[in-house]
């Protein structure tokens, strides 16, 4: 396979690198001197993928940190830090805008590119972490020291190849590969094509520890990759395990693909939205669609608290005896969502067993049989049951009733969620949303494994 062609389209040209350079420079320059002109004992770094030259064209984003002396006081390097930023953002004629991690820093768009400024402490060793962003600076260092030259290309392949698969970004919208993550994977592998090779073989737990830190019994995650900056990191805790798996199929199509070339495109889809309803109504599923609007709050609180709500509404109805086929959500991120949920079927019977004891239990049958009348019970298997008149036998009737403030306790939904679901919910009709993002979210509903094989 002649990569050249593919790495000429993804790589950042020598006019997209020279400005990065010099909008970064212009910024560093801005803090460090405001820095040093207040009396600001501090070091603003470039870090993130644009200092190690692993940025895809035309993603990057300029990530600058400022370090503080380990000695610094909490709220002092909170305050200081985000008043630098301020200040940055004012003589850059930029907007602000707050995110709260585990620790506060602000994102703002300058020429085009978005810029995050992050406050945090220089730290030598792991082991010296005060707060979460800190190992950053380390692994900046860490990676210009351990990648060479060539293996750049192969990190850009690799993160060109996890994006066009929907495996590549750590934000929990996606549950992916973080760019950290994929450097080390070509640091221990050497290659994009022998990364993938070896990929095929990945087993639950998978181990690669650079330094022998011999760690790896402290995590029980799908991919372990010790952090070469810290041994007690697993760099690999944010990879979802659907999405480890979608890479390790995804690597074995590729492989044995003869179109590998489109693996590093776009998907060339068709977003006609008659033509994804006909293929709905196609499925013959019965399908419930449930539209609500979402709280202000961190996309990455929003997105877990979204599918973990979607997949307790999926188990409730699947505990209910409704077959839901699939469930799934999407976001504009801004105002409202959707939980999309297709069942083989919405209507019961009137009647459902209720189990009881297993009849070798001779105390706990006769409690049962004194509850619900010996009369009315009978043996399935080794067990003691009863039939009784089902509660809901049409599933939206039981969606509505779980959506109220007396029941809604009846499900985990995200604790943001909860009160905005309740008061703001409706069911709507597949094509009542009208945008391109959405009917993208269809078209992956029903073609969930596009992605992965082209
Ligand atoms: P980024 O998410 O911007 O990653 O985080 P990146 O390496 O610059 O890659 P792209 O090209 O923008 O996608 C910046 C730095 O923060 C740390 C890493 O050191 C990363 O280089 N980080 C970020 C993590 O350690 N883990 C994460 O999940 C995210
Ligand atoms: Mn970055």
């Amino acid at each position: 396979m002649d990569y050249e062609l593919i790495l000429n389209d993804i790589k950042p040209t020598l006019d997209e690198k020279n400005e990065i350079d010099e909008v970064s420079s212009n910024l560093m320059n801005f803090l460090q001197e405001s820095c040093d002109e207040n009396g600001i004992d501090a070091k603003v770094a470039l870090v993130g993928s644009v200092a190690k030259d692993t940025a895809l064209k035309g993603k990057s984003d300029i990530d600058i940190f400022i370090a503080f002396p380990l000695d610094t006081d909490k709220q002092y390097l909170k305050e200081v830090g985000l008043d630098l930023a301020h200040e940055c953002c004012r003589k850059f004629e930029s907007t602000p805008e707050h995110h709260f991690a585990s620790h506060p820093y602000v994102t703002t768009h300058i020429n085009g590119f978005e810029v995050d400024i992050v406050p945090c402490y220089a730290i030598n060793d792991g082991t010296e972490l005060k707060s979460a962003v800190d190992r950053t600076i380390l692994h900046t260092r860490y990676v210009k020291a351990n990648l060479s030259e060539d293996q750049i290309d192969e990190v850009l392949l690799l993160k060109r190849f996890m994006s066009m698969t929907g495996t590549y970004g750590s934000e929990f919208k996606v549950g992916g590969f973080a760019g950290y993550l994929c450097e080390l994977l070509i640091i221990h592998y050497g290659t994009f094509e022998n990364t993938l090779n070896n990929a095929l073989n990945w087993k639950y737990g998978e181990t690669i520890d650079l330094e022998n830190y011999g760690t790896s019994g402290l995590f029980n995650d799908p991919l372990i990759v010790i952090d070469p900056t810290d041994m007690n990191r697993n760099v690999g805790a944010a990879l979802r395990l659907d999405k480890m798996a979608e890479f390790i199929q995804s690597a074995r199509n590729y492989i044995f693909s003869d179109n590998k070339n489109d693996y590093f495109y776009p998907l060339k889809r068709n977003l006609d939205k008659q033509e994804l309803l006909n293929e709905f109504n196609s499925r013959n599923g019965d399908l419930i669609t449930i539209c609500f609007d979402i709280p202000d709050i961190p996309l990455d609180t929003l997105h877990p608290q979204l599918r973990k709500t979607t997949e307790a509404l999926e188990r409730k109805l699947n505990d209910e005896e409704f077959n839901v086929f699939k469930a799934d959500y999407w976001s504009d991120e801004r105002e409202s969502a959707v939980i999309l949920l297709e069942l083989a079927s919405s209507e019961l019977n009137d009647v459902k067993v209720n189990v009881g004891p297993k009849v070798f239990i001779n105390q706990a049958c006769e409690n049962f049989a004194a509850k619900y009348g010996r009369e009315n019970c009978y043996v399935q298997g080794d067990f003691l049951v009863h039939s009784q008149k089902r509660e809901f036998n049409n599933a939206k009737d039981l969606v509505e009733h779980i959506l109220t403030p007396e029941h809604i306790g009846l499900i985990k939904v995200g604790k943001n969620l909860k009160k905005t679901i309740i008061n703001t919910y409706r069911f709507i009709n597949l094509d009542e949303l009208d945008n391109d993002d959405y009917l993208e979210f269809l078209d992956d509903f029903i073609n969930p494994g596009q992605y992965i094989v082209r």
